[in-house]
């Protein structure tokens, strides 16, 4: 799929929260599968594309998560209202009222988190926030017997927002759901396919999609392990700070304006010496790029910089607004810049660029 709007599209629709990523796994599959050597799975769920020889050093590894944000079914209760444990970092006041998909072993079901309605509040629980331990989902069932019988829901069932993709603004930019990872996903397979046909004279890649990021970066840690990487490029989505009520010192991107290097976030220091390779092959390319210092967020750079004896990395995004939510908006031209970048950094990086990467003097 050679269209990054279609490749966006696919993505953005497919269902995967965190542990329930088969569905995102056979589109990457079938993605990757004609650009790769070798695809292998590992124990976890994790998709590993290798291209190159499998002896051959340095190993560069590329990684994209594949969940979303989601919830789990805790229980249901007697009149049939489905009571769930959140599946990410969801705010409270981005859970109420929208749309969900329960995937079931019978089947998708739809239900929405229910809101009490005005009508019926005291003027001063109006200006409340909703709780997620008083949130539940309705389905429509009769009572909790109607839930498992008719409609197939189990405690454990995962769920997943109900949102589609729109392009905005005549196509310049995408509305969707899961950009988080589906973005640094896209960015992945395309980079493999301009790899493909321009290949790195030195190195071997391993593009691997991830599972579980958002519940601890689960998956990145059992299959950093088995690519034991010479140097990490995570590829995310990013946090745009270009919409109102946000300030330059909570976040540094915004649309439009190129890919974003993270420099600082609560699970990473990326290696200097890579960030300073990225920019040079920035220049060289005349691709503008951002930077961003978040004091929160994690992202599975910092598993492939922890696995075995350690390796530099670095976390590549593609900025998007509303993250952690059913919207999210990327743009398409920062969505092609990034590829561009991160194919060539691939493409140039050899043993003696990784060696003086690992130069820590
Ligand atoms: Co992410």
């Amino acid at each position: 799929m050679a269209d990054i709007e279609r490749l966006l599209e696919a993505l953005s629709n497919a269902y995967g929260p965190p542990g329930f990523e088969g569905p995102v796994a056979t589109v990457v599959r079938a993605e990757l599968e004609p650009l790769a050597d070798a695809i292998q799975t590992d124990g976890l769920g994790s998709l590993m594309a290798r291209l190159g020889p499998a002896e051959r050093r340095p190993r560069v590894m590329l990684t994209a998560h594949m969940d979303e944000l989601g919830l789990m079914v805790r229980r249901v209760t007697p009149e049939g209202y489905v009571k769930f444990q959140p599946l990410g970092g969801w705010l409270d006041q981005a859970l109420i009222n929208q749309r969900w998909v329960i995937l079931t072993h019978a089947g998708p079901v739809p239900g929405i988190t229910g809101i009490k309605t005005v009508h019926v509040m005291e003027p001063e629980a109006r200006k409340k926030l909703f709780e997620r331990t008083d949130m539940f989902i309705d389905v429509g069932a009769r009572s909790a017997e109607d839930a498992a019988g008719r409609l197939g829901i189990r405690p454990g069932d995962p769920i997943v927002p109900d949102s589609r993709f729109t392009p905005l603004a005549g196509g310049e930019l995408y509305l969707g759901k899961a950009w988080d990872d589906r973005a640094g996903l896209a960015v992945m397979i395309e980079v493999m396919r301009a790899l493909r046909d321009a290949p790195p004279a030195a190195a071997t890649t391993f593009a691997v999609a991830t599972v579980q990021e958002e519940v601890g970066l689960r998956g990145a840690e059992t299959s950093a392990y088995e690519v034991a990487p010479d140097v990490g490029v995570n590829l995310e989505s990013g946090v745009a700070g270009d919409y109102p009520g946000i300030t330059p010192d909570e976040a540094q991107e915004r649309l439009g304006g190129g890919p974003s290097l993270f420099l600082h976030d609560s699970s990473m220091l990326p290696n200097l010496r890579l960030r300073d390779f990225v920019l040079e092959v920035a220049r060289d390319l005349g691709i503008p790029v951002q930077f961003n210092v978040l004091t929160g967020y994690g992202q599975d750079g910092a598993a492939m910089q922890r696995t075995r004896g350690g390796a530099p990395a670095i976390n590549i995004a593609v900025p998007t607004r509303y993250l952690h939510s059913h919207n999210g908006v990327i743009a398409r031209a920062d969505v092609e810049a990034t590829i561009r970048l991160v194919a060539d950094v691939v493409r140039r990086l050899d043993g003696a660029t990784v060696a003086s990467l690992r130069d820590f003097s």
